[in-house]
């Protein structure tokens, strides 16, 4: 297996309150893992960890052989290569589609301006946006804003996309084209960690599922064995409030 992130042992406190309580993680490349537990269980806060945008109070998350945490690292540089998908889309708003996904490669990679316009209309078509690429983004609909977030971050040539929620600030209409959008990723051999309520994504689309609750992994596995054969009592009871829906 070619491992793009290890972590190992991760903890994170806000004050008293224990999120992450001894974490251990893989990301493998060319898989799709995602994210399954209750509000507060800390689904958010381990792949903010993973993205730098919390700092963790101890573990180990180790990436290209190297623990980011421990020694100096180009934050910048690796969000682009670990690159995050926001519930809130993130979108630059007073920039056009095109910009949005033509600034980080120009700034991060050093691309050249006419490079990173041709790599963001091939993004933005693999996602069905390339005919508003000289749209403001603020005139796109949510799914919309959340396809050209995702080519965005496809034009950093990330190792992993980190989605948290992506479908969840969406009006329903919307939810269908953007989850397209992402299994479409996944059969393209992307490596991907999604949080998600999205049952039926996690389903079909995951080759890998963690449970979590109260900060820990409660259990993981195949879809098939965690949606099928659930083996702890607290993931037979989250999944039976999706069951009865
Ligand atoms: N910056 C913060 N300061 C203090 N507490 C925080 C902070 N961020 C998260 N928490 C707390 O940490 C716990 C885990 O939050 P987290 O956002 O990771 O949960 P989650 O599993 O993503 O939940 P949800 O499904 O609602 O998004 C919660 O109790 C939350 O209130
Ligand atoms: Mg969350």
């Amino acid at each position: 297996m070619d491992t793009v992130i290890q972590i190992e042992h991760l903890q994170k406190h806000f004050g008293d309150l224990q999120v992450l309580n001894d974490v251990d993680f893989q990301i493998e490349r060319g898989k799709v893992v995602t994210i399954i537990g209750s509000s507060g269980s800390g689904k958010s806060t381990l792949l903010r960890c993973v993205n730098l945008l919390e700092v963790p109070d101890g573990g180990k998350i180790v990436y290209e052989g190297k623990d980011i945490l421990s020694g100096d690292l180009d934050v910048t540089k690796y969000r682009s290569k670990v690159s995050m998908v926001f519930q809130s889309f993130n979108l630059f708003n007073n920039k056009n589609v095109l910009d949005n996904c033509v600034m980080g490669q120009v700034k991060v990679l050093k691309r050249s301006k006419e490079e990173a316009k041709k790599i963001a209309m091939e993004q933005l078509k693999a996602v069905g946006m390339d005919q508003f690429a000289y749209k403001a983004s603020t005139t796109l609909s949510g799914g919309q804003k959340q396809r050209v977030a995702i080519a965005r971050a496809l034009c950093m040539d990330p190792d992993v996309i980190l989605f948290d929620e992506p479908t969840s600030a969406l009006d329903p209409e919307m939810v269908g084209g953007v989850l397209d959008v992402m299994k479409d990723l996944a059969d393209k051999g992307l490596t991907m960690v999604v949080v998600t309520h999205e049952m039926q994504f996690a389903r079909e689309v995951s080759d890998y599922v963690v449970f979590m609750d109260k900060g820990v992994i409660a259990e993981s596995g195949t879809p098939e064995e965690l949606f099928e054969h659930p083996k702890n009592e607290r993931t037979q009871q989250f999944l039976s409030r999706y069951s009865n829906r």
